[in-house]
C-alpha cells in the first residue's frame, strides 16, 4: 500500500494546510442561495411571535388592553410580565452582572422597548395583532446624556434605586453604573502635572451598531413529549445559550439542544441573550408548538445591542524630545437602559486598558463610570475584542494631538515611542502581557510603502495652493499603528457568567483516512470550516479537503465559549492543533507497531510516519486510520480520536500599520480617498486569502463608522437612525480600493503562533480614517472633531475654521 510516487512537495501540497491560501469550502453553498439560516427553518404547526415595542424613550407603562388583538383569528397568546412574573421570567440576567426587563415591567426605559409579546400562526397575523395591542403610557422626563444622567434627580432604574452597590462596586448616584479603575492614578497625575508637554482632549467615540445582514432571531420547539427543548438561534455563543437557557428556564441542560445554524455575520451583535429568545422558549413551552421569533431590520437597529458611545477624556505627556512620559483616560461609558455589555465577568470597560496602544509609557491610568440613559442596553465588541477599538482609537488620536502640542511629525512621535522588539514580554503599565511584536519594522514597512516622506511633500505643496486660493480641496495622511488584544481567556480571570473562557474540539478519524472535528466556536462568515481544517491538516497529515469541520450544534460539539472577540484561533484554534498532536502521538504507536519497530524510532514527515534513518519504510496517515480500527494493536485502544480543551496562558496581541490618503473638499465636506494601506501581523498566518477577506470587510465597517455610520437620539430619545436610509452601510459603490501587506511575528505561546485578525481592521481602521480627516485641516487649526466624519460635519468644522470666507 506504500506510495512511493509523490515527493515531499508535492505531499505538503496535497495537504493544503498551515499558509495555503485554500479557497473557502462554505462558499459553494452561500454562492448558490443554499445557506440554511434561521428563517429558512419551518417546522410543522410553527407560530410565529412578534414585539409590541415602546415609542417612548421613559414612560410609565399604565395599561396594557390585548383584548382586541387575542380577538384577531389566528392570534394564539398576547404574553406581557405579568405573564412571566409567575415564572420569574420578567427579567433576566445580563453578561454584565445587572437584571433586565423582558417585557416592561411598570416603565419602558428605551425606544423600542419590548412591551409584549404576540404569538399567532403566521408572521402577518402576528403583525396585525401587534397593532392591536392597546397600551397607554404616561411619559416621563428622558435623559439621553450620560452627563446630565449623573446630576439629574430623574431616576431611570428605579428597581435598584436604592441600592449603592452593583456587580462592580459602588455607586454614587442612582444613574451610575460602576467606576472601574486600573492603573496609578497619583503617579500619574504627578507625572502630568509637571510634564514639560501635554496634550489634553475630550474624544468621543459615538455610538453605533453592528448591523449585521442578517438580523437576530430563533425558533424554539419543545417536544413536551419527551422533554426536550431545542432552539435554533442566531447564537455566537450556543453552549453559553444553553446554559443559560436551563439555568432560567429550569429544564435540565442535557434535554436542551442549541443549534446555530449558518449565521449571516454577527460582529458582536449576537452574543447577548435577548428578549424575544425568552418570550419564544415560554410561548413554546406553554403552547407546545414550535415558535419562531425573527426580528426586522428596525428592531435590530433599534434594541439590540449597540456599540461604544465612549466619552474619554484624555491627558498625555512628554518630554521636549517626544519621549512619552504618561497617559491618563476617564472615560463616560453611556450604558443604556440595563448594563447588558457582553464583557467577561471581570472587565466591566472591557479590555479597554489596551489604551496605551504600542507605546513604551511608563506610568498610566484609566477610570471608566458607566452610566444608565434612556437608550437601548448592549455596549457590544463590535468587531473588537471587548473595548479595544475605543481603546485603540483613544491612544491614536491623543498621539496626534501630541504630535500638534510638541511641533513634531507623528509617525516619528509613534516610532521614538513604540516597544522595543527586545522588550517583548512587554508588562504594560495597565497590566498587560504582551507576547510578541516588531513594531518597528512594520512601521518602517508601511512608510515606505506608501512613500510617506512623498506623501508629506505633496501635501505641503497643496496646502500652500490652498492658500493661494488655486484648490479647494487639502490633502490628509491619516496614520495609525494599533496592538490588539485577542483569544480570552484565560481561564483565571476571563469568564462569562461565570463560564471559564477556554474552547475546545475533538476529531474523528474515520477508518478510511478522512475526519470530522467538531469546535465550540461558531462562524458567522469567518470561514472557520476552511482554516480550522489546513491546522488540522498540517497537525495529522490527512489533506485539508478530507476533513469536515462542524460548530453549532451543543448536542454533538463540545463545550466551548463561542466566536466574538477574534478568539476562535487564538482559543479554539489552539484546541485544535492540540487535539491533533494527540492524535499524531496515537497514531505513531500504530505506526511503530505496524513498521515493528521502538515509537521512539519513528517520526512525522507531512503525511507519514518514516522509520528515522531509513524513509523508504513508512506508514501514511490512511494506512494507520485503517489500522487503528482494524488491527488488535497491544497495549493500545482500537479508533484514533481525540478532544483538547485549551485554557490559553494569555491573550495574543496582534498589530498593524494602517495609513489613509485622502483630499478633504472644505467646500462640499466630501472626502475622496486616494489610498488606503494595511499591513497586519497576525502570526502564523493560515490562509492568507482568508486573512485578506477579513481585512477587506473590517476595514469597510471601520470606513463606515468613521466617516458616517452612527445610532443617533434627539433629546426625546427617538432612535433617528433606525432604517438603512439613515444608517449607512457601504455598498461596493462607496467602498475604497485597498492595498494589504504583513509581517509575520509569531505568537511564543500558542501551539501553532498564530494570533486572532477578524478584528484588526475595525480596531486600526477607524483612527487612520479619522486620523485622515483631522490631519487635512490640521494646519488650519482643527484639533478635535468628533467621528462619523460625514460631509455635514466635515463642511461646519470648515466653517467653525473660517474656511467659507
Ligand atoms: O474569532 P474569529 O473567527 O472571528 O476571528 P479570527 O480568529 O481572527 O479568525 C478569522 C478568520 O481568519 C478565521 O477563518 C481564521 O482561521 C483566519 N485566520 C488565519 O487564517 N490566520 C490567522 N493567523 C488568524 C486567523
Amino acid at each position: 500500500m506504500n506510495d512511493l510516487t509523490p515527493d515531499r512537495e508535492d505531499r505538503v501540497a496535497k495537504l493544503k494546510g498551515l499558509g495555503c491560501s485554500r479557497k473557502r469550502v462554505e462558499d459553494a453553498r452561500f454562492t448558490q442561495g443554499k445557506g440554511n439560516y434561521v428563517d429558512d427553518i419551518k417546522l410543522p404547526g410553527m407560530l410565529h411571535g412578534d414585539f409590541v415595542r415602546s415609542p417612548y424613550a421613559h414612560a410609565r407603562v399604565v395599561s396594557i388592553d390585548a383584548s382586541a388583538a387575542l380577538a384577531l383569528d389566528g392570534v394564539v397568546a398576547v404574553l406581557t410580565a405579568k405573564d412571566l412574573e409567575p415564572l420569574g421570567l420578567h427579567w433576566m440576567p445580563t453578561l454584565a452582572g445587572d437584571k433586565q426587563m423582558v417585557l416592561a415591567d411598570g416603565k419602558v426605559l428605551f425606544q423600542g422597548q419590548e412591551v409584549a409579546y404576540v404569538v399567532a400562526r403566521d408572521r402577518y397575523v402576528a403583525a396585525d395583532a401587534v397593532e392591536l395591542v392597546e397600551v397607554e403610557y404616561e411619559e416621563l422626563e428622558v435623559i439621553v446624556d450620560p452627563f446630565k444622567a449623573l446630576q439629574s434627580d430623574v431616576v431611570l432604574r428605579e428597581d435598584i434605586a436604592g441600592e449603592t452597590s452593583g456587580a462592580h462596586g459602588e455607586r454614587r448616584h442612582p444613574n451610575h453604573i460602576f467606576l472601574w479603575e486600573e492603573g496609578d492614578k497619583s503617579a500619574t497625575e504627578q507625572v502630568i502635572d509637571s510634564a514639560d508637554v501635554v496634550a489634553e482632549e475630550m474624544i468621543y467615540y459615538h455610538r453605533t451598531h453592528p448591523c449585521p445582514l442578517e438580523t437576530c432571531g430563533c425558533v424554539a420547539s419543545m417536544d413536551k413529549v419527551n422533554g426536550k427543548l431545542t432552539l435554533y438561534g442566531t447564537f455566537q455563543a450556543p453552549h453559553v445559550v444553553r446554559t443559560v437557557a436551563s439555568l432560567l428556564s429550569g429544564i435540565e441542560e442535557h434535554n436542551i439542544r442549541v443549534v446555530s445554524p449558518d449565521i449571516g455575520g454577527g460582529f458582536g451583535n449576537k452574543v447577548g441573550v435577548y428578549p424575544g429568545y425568552v418570550c419564544s422558549i415560554v410561548a413554546s413551552i406553554v403552547t407546545g408548538k414550535p415558535v419562531k421569533w425573527v426580528e426586522d431590520r428596525m428592531e435590530n437597529l433599534m434594541a439590540t445591542a449597540f456599540a461604544r458611545d465612549y466619552w474619554m477624556k484624555g491627558r498625555i505627556s512628554a518630554t521636549k524630545d517626544g519621549k512619552i512620559t504618561a497617559l491618563e483616560a476617564k472615560v463616560t461609558a453611556d450604558h443604556g437602559a440595563f448594563d447588558a455589555c457582553a464583557d467577561p465577568t471581570k472587565f466591566p470597560a472591557g479590555f479597554f486598558h489596551i489604551c496605551t496602544g504600542s507605546y513604551d509609557i511608563p506610568v498610566a491610568y484609566v477610570g471608566v463610570d458607566g452610566v444608565y440613559t434612556n437608550k437601548a442596553p448592549g455596549g457590544v465588541a463590535y468587531r473588537c475584542s471587548f473595548r479595544v477599538t475605543e481603546a485603540a482609537y483613544f491612544i491614536e488620536r491623543m498621539i496626534e494631538l501630541l504630535a500638534i502640542e510638541l511641533g513634531m511629525d507623528a509617525a516619528e512621535l509613534r516610532r521614538i515611542n513604540f516597544i522595543r522588539e527586545d522588550q517583548f514580554p512587554y508588562q504594560s503599565a495597565l497590566g498587560w502581557e504582551y507576547d510578541s511584536g516588531d513594531y518597528h519594522t512594520a512601521w518602517d514597512k508601511a512608510l515606505a510603502a506608501v512613500d510617506y516622506d512623498g506623501l508629506r511633500a505633496e501635501q505641503a505643496t497643496r496646502l500652500e495652493a490652498f492658500k493661494r486660493g488655486e484648490t479647494r480641496k487639502l490633502m490628509g495622511i491619516g496614520l495609525s499603528f494599533f496592538t490588539e488584544i485577542v483569544g480570552a481567556g484565560p481561564v483565571k480571570n476571563c469568564d462569562i457568567l461565570g463560564m471559564g473562557m477556554f474552547d475546545s474540539c475533538e476529531i474523528r478519524i474515520h477508518p478510511t483516512g478522512s475526519a470530522i472535528a467538531r469546535l465550540g466556536t461558531i462562524s458567522q462568515g469567518q470561514g472557520h470550516a476552511t482554516t480550522f481544517a489546513q491546522i488540522l491538516a498540517s497537525e495529522i497529515g490527512i489533506p485539508a479537503d478530507s476533513i469536515t469541520i462542524e460548530e453549532g450544534d451543543t448536542d454533538t460539539a463540545p463545550y466551548g465559549l463561542g466566536t466574538y472577540g477574534s478568539r476562535s484561533t487564538p482559543v479554539a484554534g489552539a484546541a485544535t492543533a492540540l487535539a491533533g498532536r494527540k492524535i499524531r502521538a496515537k497514531a505513531q504507536m500504530i505506526a511503530a507497531y505496524l513498521l515493528e519497530v521502538h515509537d521512539n524510532d519513528v517520526e512525522f514527515d507531512v503525511d507519514r510516519f518514516v522509520v528515522k534513518g531509513a524513509p523508504e519504510r513508512f506508514k501514511t496517515m490512511a494506512e494507520i486510520a485503517y489500522a487503528a480500527y482494524n488491527q488488535a494493536i497491544p497495549g493500545v485502544e482500537p479508533g484514533l480520536e481525540a478532544v483538547s480543551y485549551y485554557d490559553p496562558p494569555n491573550m495574543t496581541y496582534p498589530f498593524g500599520a494602517y495609513i489613509c490618503v485622502m483630499d478633504v473638499d472644505v467646500d462640499t465636506g466630501e472626502v475622496h480617498i486616494r489610498q488606503v494601506y494595511a499591513l497586519d501581523d497576525c502570526g502564523t498566518r493560515i490562509n492568507p486569502m482568508v486573512i485578506e477577506g477579513q481585512v477587506h470587510g473590517g476595514l469597510t465597517e471601520a470606513y463606515a463608522i468613521a466617516m458616517a455610520q452612527e445610532i443617533a437620539y434627539d433629546d426625546m430619545g427617538n432612535c433617528k437612525t433606525a432604517t438603512l436610509m439613515d444608517f449607512f452601510w457601504p455598498t461596493a459603490w462607496e467602498t475604497p480600493h485597498y492595498t494589504t501587506d504583513h509581517t509575520e511575528t509569531p505568537s511564543p505561546h500558542h501551539p501553532i503562533g498564530a494570533k486572532g485578525v477578524g478584528e484588526s481592521p475595525n480596531v486600526g481602521g477607524v483612527p487612520a480614517f479619522s486620523n485622515a480627516v483631522h490631519d487635512a485641516l490640521r494646519p488650519l487649526g482643527l484639533r478635535q472633531l468628533h467621528m462619523p466624519h460625514d460631509h455635514w460635519r466635515i463642511w461646519k468644522a470648515a466653517n467653525d475654521l473660517g474656511l467659507h470666507g
